[in-house]
């Protein structure tokens, strides 16, 4: 059994005020959750107080990247070894827009996965093919590339430390989300990848979270899927009325 993982990005929103607003909210709306993974991924700069208030909760820590090198010159980089310490639990890595404006690549991804693993920090590792890509039927072929360049070199035992996100680009806060058969078809192409590389059992472990555009009016239909285990929220993860009726939406005791 995989349990359901549901994360919110908040990108580069909400300063360390409007976090700890949002937290408190969390807090309260969340607290008799037992059947969910319930993670928020604010900004470097809310990380500690966000992680103060999620002491003895239901709701652990993400960030939203890690830098590959342990200290040194680095100007504006963030070591693994800083998260990990202030408390953050889990590391988003090789998000799309980081791809598209900051230069990530498969060589990055795998380097800031590793970074992650040797700081006990779990990865939630990105991946989605663009609209042209689509459009030209290229998504098993960009996603498996994806999969080959940023998960090389990596042991079973490594691969079940990470949660995979499958973020169709076309669907990033777009409001057009992939229907869920759309996402189910690649799921199960990734879990696929995976029981080529690592074997059945290990594939069946892992859990793959589909992101872009989840709503709490689509997030049912989607984790109702095979392959579906959760979902990483960016626009909807800003409202704590939005993100606590997605997680609500996932525990069948509290629907
Ligand atoms: P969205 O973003 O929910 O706003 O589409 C998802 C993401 O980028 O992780």
């Amino acid at each position: 059994m995989r349990r359901i993982i549901i994360a919110g990005n908040w990108k580069m929103n909400k300063t360390s005020f409007e976090a700890i607003e949002l937290v408190n909210v969390l807090k309260r709306d969340l607290s008799t959750v037992k059947e969910v993974d319930i993670v928020v991924c604010p900004p470097f700069t809310a990380l500690t107080e966000v992680s103060d208030l999620l002491v003895e909760t239901n709701i652990e820590l993400g960030a939203q990247n890690v830098y590959w090198e342990d200290s040194g010159a680095f100007t504006g980089e963030i070591a693994g070894s800083m998260l990990k310490h202030i408390g953050v639990k889990y590391v988003i890595i090789g998000h799309s827009e980081r791809r598209q404006f900051f230069a990530e690549t498969n060589e990055t991804v795998q380097k800031r996965i590793k970074a992650a693993l040797k700081n006990e920090l779990t990865p939630i590792v990105c991946i989605g093919e663009s609209l042209k890509e689509r459009e030209a039927n290229q998504t098993f072929a960009v996603i498996k590339n994806q999969f080959e360049g940023g998960f090389a070199g990596f042991t079973p035992q490594e691969i079940l430390k990470m949660v995979i996100a499958y973020e169709p680009v076309w669907a990033i806060g777009t409001g057009k989300t992939a229907t869920a058969q759309q996402a189910q078809e690649v799921h199960q192409y990734i879990r696929d990848l995976l029981k080529t590389k690592y074997g059945e059992e290990t594939a069946e472990e892992i859990r793959i979270q589909y992101g872009g555009s989840v709503k709490p009016e689509n997030i049912r239909e989607l984790i109702s899927q095979t392959d579906i285990d959760g979902a990483l929220v960016g626009g909807a993860s800003l409202q704590a009325d939005s993100f606590s009726k997605i997680v609500k939406n996932c525990c069948p005791v509290l629907k």
